[in-house]
């Protein structure tokens, strides 16, 4: 069985650091979505990683660690974040392989993701600028380059007439864009030639072989439900499935192989880049969530905006997903609130509902929320769910009855063992 990890918000929910606790519980853990907009981290013994492009399982000796199709893949990031690990001892050529048939993002992708980002102006989707757009734009339009291309004579031909298409399009852009075109591709090929040493597979031929042997696989999703391309905040979402589905089309699994959904939320709420966010504070409460919990992207360093649980898109999220299991994040950066909120409902066009709409921008929304009363104790030194407050243990019974699912693990600091299950 696959069982599948999926951020319910707008990502950055921890993902990275719950996929570090399971992977002990399986053979394989597998990316299926999105690219270097990611930013999982990873705390464990006083050391802190970011990983972008590789899978969360690195670090255990025993997991296979695959990029699957569905990713788009930066060489000149993923070689970083290789070189990054070099103290680790990790032998990547057997622990870390590569989808034939993921994307390649080119450092025109990213000038288009800037001078698409400039045009729109002040309306921009605040994108991470890693070319993730403009690289499923080139997947869909069928001109992408794969990794298997690589391995193909005419590849660097395919290159230039790609670059070439690429820098015409950023002329009619009209936007003044500083680059120096010489410079990004020096250190795009040297990433090339490491990236070749790597080990590239038909990884749903791998994955499922793997599956019919009986192994384990977690799939890792990167973002959150509330970015999907298809049932996010569009236009302010990224270029990929982040649901379920996303995960059978970018590993090439099968939907009934999928065993557990393992839905993945804060305590609380952040987003960062534009587009709407109904529970979002501008007032002190926002500002104690973003400074304990230290509220900045994990790729680009942008301060995450903050708000209060919405657990009317959670639900969302929970459906969308087939969600099995719900894991709380982050309840430790709410102790010593008074009071908390969660929205329980939306002021809709004059009434009041309970799923949510079309358009959830600005003046149509309305939240309603539903009060709770907070805790004082500090969260980060428990490891026992005996231990938890009674004010906590409410909240957590609320949302389970609120989404119909039950809350399997409740983490109360950012290490791998401030991790408590329930
Ligand atoms: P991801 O993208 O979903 O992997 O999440 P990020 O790594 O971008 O952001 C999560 C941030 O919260 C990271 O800085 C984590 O170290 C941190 N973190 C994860 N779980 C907890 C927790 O339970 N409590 C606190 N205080 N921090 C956490
Ligand atoms: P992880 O996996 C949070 C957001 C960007 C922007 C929008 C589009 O760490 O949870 P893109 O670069 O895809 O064109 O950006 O999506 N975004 C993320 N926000 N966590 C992420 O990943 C994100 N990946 C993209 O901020 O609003
Ligand atoms: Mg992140």
């Amino acid at each position: 069985m696959i069982d599948l990890l999926l951020g319910l918000q707008w990502g950055d929910e921890g993902k990275g650091k719950i996929v570090d606790v399971l992977t002990k519980n399986y053979d394989i853990i597998a990316r299926f979505q999105g690219g270097p907009n990611a930013g999982h981290t990873l705390i464990f013994d006083g050391n802190k990683h970011v990983l972008h492009t590789i899978p969360s399982g690195i670090f255990h000796e025993r997991a296979i660690n695959i990029v699957g199709n569905g990713v788009v893949i930066d060489p000149v990031i993923f070689k970083n974040e290789i070189d990054n690990l070099s103290g680790y001892n990790i032998d990547f050529k057997t622990k870390l392989l590569i989808s034939r048939k993921a994307h390649i993002i080119l450092p025109t992708h990213r000038l288009l993701d800037a001078a698409s980002e400039k045009m729109k102006g002040k309306s921009k989707i605040g994108s991470t600028l890693k070319g993730i757009g403009p690289t499923y734009m080139d997947k869909t339009g069928r001109n992408g380059l794969r990794i298997g291309d690589l391995e193909m004579k005419d590849w660097k031909e395919r290159y230039q007439n790609l670059t070439r298409k690429h820098l015409n399009m950023i002329s009619f852009y009209g936007v003044e864009l500083d680059f120096d075109l010489e410079e990004l591709e020096k250190d795009f090929f040297t990433a090339i030639d490491a990236l070749k040493e790597l080990t590239f597979i038909d990884s749903e031929e791998y994955i499922n072989q793997a599956l019919a042997k009986g192994q384990s696989i977690l799939a890792e999703g990167a973002q959150g439900s509330l970015l999907d391309i298809d049932f996010g905040t569009y236009p302010f979402v990224t270029s990929s499935n982040t649901t379920a589905a996303g995960a059978c089309t970018g590993l090439g699994v099968a939907p009934n192989k999928i065993g557990d959904v393992f839905g993945i939320f804060k305590a609380y709420t952040t987003r960062v880049g534009s587009g709407p966010f109904p529970t979002e504070l501008f007032d002190e409460d926002g500002k104690t969530m973003a400074k304990v919990g230290h509220e900045f992207g994990a790729t680009t360093g942008r301060p995450r905006r903050c708000g209060w649980l919405d657990l009317i898109a959670l639900k969302y999220a929970v459906q969308i997903n087939g969600v099995t299991q719900l894991m709380m994040m982050k309840g430790d950066v709410l102790s010593g609130f008074e009071v908390l909120k969660a929205c329980t409902s939306y002021h809709y066009k004059g009434k009041d509902i309970f799923h949510f709409p079309y358009n959830i921008e600005g003046e149509n929304v309305k939240v309603n929320y539903t009060e709770f009363e907070g805790w004082k104790e500090d969260l980060t030194q428990m490891t026992d769910a005996g231990e938890l407050p009674k004010n906590l243990k409410d909240y957590i019974a609320f949302i389970e009855d609120f989404v119909g699912v039950k809350v399997h693990i409740v983490s109360v600091g950012p290490d791998r063992k401030q991790t408590i299950m329930v």
